[in-house]
């Protein structure tokens, strides 16, 4: 699903033969792999991520290529674990950043691991409310659920997955951490919904299936699941482009440098 992304953020990187990387959230590791290929044997690429299971499951589903770095996957909690000092060239991220409880101390955290000069690339979502790609599934939900009477809370698309959406929040976060030379980029790419080659309904079990959605569904009844459910399907249908769920997706994309500042 969020393989066209791959390129934008690796143009970004810009990474060299040899170089130490760290990948941050790197969740099934498509970006951790690309890493390894892109820095090559003679380079190494440290995966991060606080799910034991995803990274159980990047590992299982495929090696580094002859030519490329080794991998060394790490549970951790990139916020507060020890990632090392001065030893990375540069980190990287797409969408493992959004979710710390103190943004700030996570990238004075992940800035500690960056040598002096190196380098910060990531991709955040913008705001759901910016995002074909989230705010389509999530408009539908909400209105059924209203239409049929129930109350509905406002569904803070501000956090979780949506807190790095705004450049002022991400030059202001990453500033007090100490990066600098801050660019953030619109990135904006259609995106197929759970993937190509995907019909509808499996577009919708992913939707049903991601946190987000259960999370806020959780103090409803079965009714309203199944509304939730119907309101995505009718949806999506109008967005099937004949191969998979077509929908514009809003992006960031920021890159920073280490000033090597102490910070705190
Ligand atoms: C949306 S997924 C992105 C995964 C991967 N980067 C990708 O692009 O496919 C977010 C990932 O961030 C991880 N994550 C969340 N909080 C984290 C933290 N504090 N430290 C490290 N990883 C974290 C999650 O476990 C998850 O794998």
């Amino acid at each position: 699903m969020l393989e066209p992304v791959l390129d934008p953020l690796f143009e970004q990187a810009a990474l060299r033969p040899g170089e130490q990387v760290l990948d941050i959230g790197c969740g099934r590791g498509a970006t951790t792999y690309r890493a390894a290929h892109e820095v090559g044997r003679t380079g190494a690429v440290t995966a991060a991520d606080v799910s034991p299971d995803l990274l159980a499951e990047a590992q299982s589903v495929r090696s580094p290529g002859s030519g490329d770095a080794s991998i060394e996957w790490v549970v951790a909690d990139a916020q507060r674990a020890a990632l090392g000092e001065s030893r990375f060239d540069a980190a990287i991220s797409r969408f493992g950043v959004m979710f710390f409880d103190d943004p700030v101390a996570a990238f004075v955290n992940v800035r500690r691991a960056v040598r002096s000069g190196g380098r910060l690339a990531m991709v955040t979502w913008r705001p759901r409310n910016a995002c074909d790609f989230h705010s389509v599934g999530w408009a539908a939900v909400n209105e059924a659920l209203v239409e049929n009477g129930y109350d509905v809370a406002d569904s803070n698309p501000g956090v979780g997955p949506f807190s790095l959406g705004v450049d002022e929040v991400v030059e202001s976060v990453l500033g007090e951490a100490g990066w600098v030379d801050i660019e953030v980029e619109p990135l904006e790419l259609p995106l197929y919904f759970a993937g190509p080659n995907i019909p509808v309904d499996a577009a919708v079990d992913t939707a049903m299936g991601m946190t987000g959605m259960q999370t806020f569904l959780q103090p409803y009844d079965d009714r309203a699941r199944a509304l939730a459910a119907d309101a995505l399907r009718e949806a999506y249908t109008t967005r099937h482009d004949g191969s998979g769920v077509r929908l514009d997706a809003a992006m960031l994309i920021t890159t920073a440098l280490n000033s090597g500042a102490a910070g705190d």
